[in-house]
């Protein structure tokens, strides 16, 4: 079987999620998110509207996440990726190189964003403060 993992926050899910998840499922048979916890987003200065645990929950509705854990550091991935036994590390080319150092205990791909939308750009139009 191989694994696929993907990291976000994943906040006032939206189509541009939806887009990165299934075609991460793609990449393989299983998939794992990571999703950011309150406490990791709080020490990069972002707050995200929906707690971790609602954003977990709706992310385990989804049919292409098959696990969902969280993410509460910047160094876990490759402990993460070992524990998990994961073949493939993909995320948004936002992040294009940032995590070419996971070569070297997985595959690394990048794919790219869906145009137009993001969780800041909902929150912008809404006038939601993050
Ligand atoms: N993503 C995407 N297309 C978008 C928005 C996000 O492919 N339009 C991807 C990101 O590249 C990332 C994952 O979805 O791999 C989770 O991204 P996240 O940062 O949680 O979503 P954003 O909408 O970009 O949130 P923010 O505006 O807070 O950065």
């Amino acid at each position: 079987m191989r694994k696929v993992i993907t990291y976000g926050t994943f906040d006032l899910f939206h189509v541009g999620h939806l887009n990165i998840l299934k075609r991460a499922k793609a990449q393989g048979d299983y998939l794992v998110v990571a999703v950011s916890s309150d406490a990791f987003n709080a020490g990069k200065g972002k707050k995200a509207y929906y707690s971790q645990e609602d954003r977990m929950e709706i992310l385990k509705a989804i049919k292409y996440v098959d696990e969902v854990i969280l993410e509460e550091s910047w160094d876990q991935k490759i402990r993460d990726v070992k524990e998990h036994d994961i073949d493939v590390f993909v995320m948004g080319d936002d992040w294009k190189g940032k995590f070419d150092f996971l070569k070297d205990y997985c595959e690394v791909v990048y794919l790219p964003r869906t145009e137009g939308i993001s969780s800041t750009k909902i929150k912008q139009d809404l006038s939601i403060k993050s």
